[in-house]
């Protein structure tokens, strides 16, 4: 990996492989994200997507390889270095949504501003929540939202520092047709108006073909994939 190039990009993965269990995921896998950019991954189950992410979000470390946000490697850093690090750089949406039961919607939201040792600005945290399609739950606590309201307020919650780099696993996955689409569309939104790189995994073909370049992992690779092909592999109707 060229350094110099790697300052222009907000996520870097230069020749990253991971084995987990004795089984290996994936080898040599390299890609570039700069300003505004999206991509897809896509893959078959178990074909090591959640790991790959969880490798962007420095979250694990991989074998091999090195990941770079904003063109500064990461993995040589501590565990509470990447998670300072992590806060101001990466919004996450994890596939389990991890919000905090003992908090509400609005309080979820609002969650990493105070982590970040900011006073927690309340009306863009409702703004999003509204976005999402959640501001009327913004004092509701995760134990009585379904698992889609759930993930909506996980999205506002990894937009709420505005980070340059989003990392979503599945955040539609648990949507209907109608809240998919509104999810996606606050998702490019921060992508072409305030400039973050998304990287979102999915297995909906529909969402993907809304993304800049879509990248499917098989065969231990990660690899080009026509959204074409895609979409004909897929149910039409599937979000
Ligand atoms: N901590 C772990 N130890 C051992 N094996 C693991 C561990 N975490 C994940 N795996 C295995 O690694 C493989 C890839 O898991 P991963 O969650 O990355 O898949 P995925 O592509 O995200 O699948 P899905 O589409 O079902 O979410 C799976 O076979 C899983 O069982
Ligand atoms: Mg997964």
């Amino acid at each position: 990996m060229n350094q110099v190039h790697a300052y222009t990009t907000t996520l870097a993965v230069a020749g990253v492989s991971k084995t987990l269990g004795g089984v290996k995921l994936f080898t040599e896998v390299s890609l570039e994200l700069q300003q505004g950019q999206s991509l897809a991954v896509i893959g078959e189950s178990g074909s090591g997507k959640s790991t790959l992410l969880h490798l962007m979000a420095g979250l694990d470390k991989p074998d091999t390889g090195e990941v770079y946000w904003a063109g500064k490697a990461i993995n040589h850093l501590s565990t509470n270095e990447i998670a300072v690090k992590r806060l101001r750089h990466v919004g996450l949406v994890f596939q389990a949504y991890y919000l905090m039961p003992h908090l509400t919607a609005q309080q979820n939201v609002e969650l990493p501003f105070l982590l970040a040792g900011q006073q927690p600005d309340h009306a863009r945290c409702i703004q999003l929540l509204e976005q999402v399609g959640m501001a009327h739950k913004a004092g509701s606590h995760p134990r009585v939202m379904s698992g889609g309201e759930q993930q909506r307020v996980a999205i506002a919650r990894a937009l709420a520092l505005n980070p340059p780099l989003i990392l979503a696993d599945e955040p539609t996955g648990n949507l209907d047709e109608d809240n998919a689409e509104r999810v996606l569309q606050v998702l490019l939104q921060a992508c072409s108006s305030q400039g973050c790189a998304l990287v979102m995994v999915t297995h909906s073909a529909k969402a993907a073909s809304h993304l800049d370049q879509r990248l499917s992992l098989a065969d231990h690779q990660l690899v080009k994939t026509n959204p074409v092909d895609h979409l004909a592999a897929q149910p039409a109707n599937k979000v």
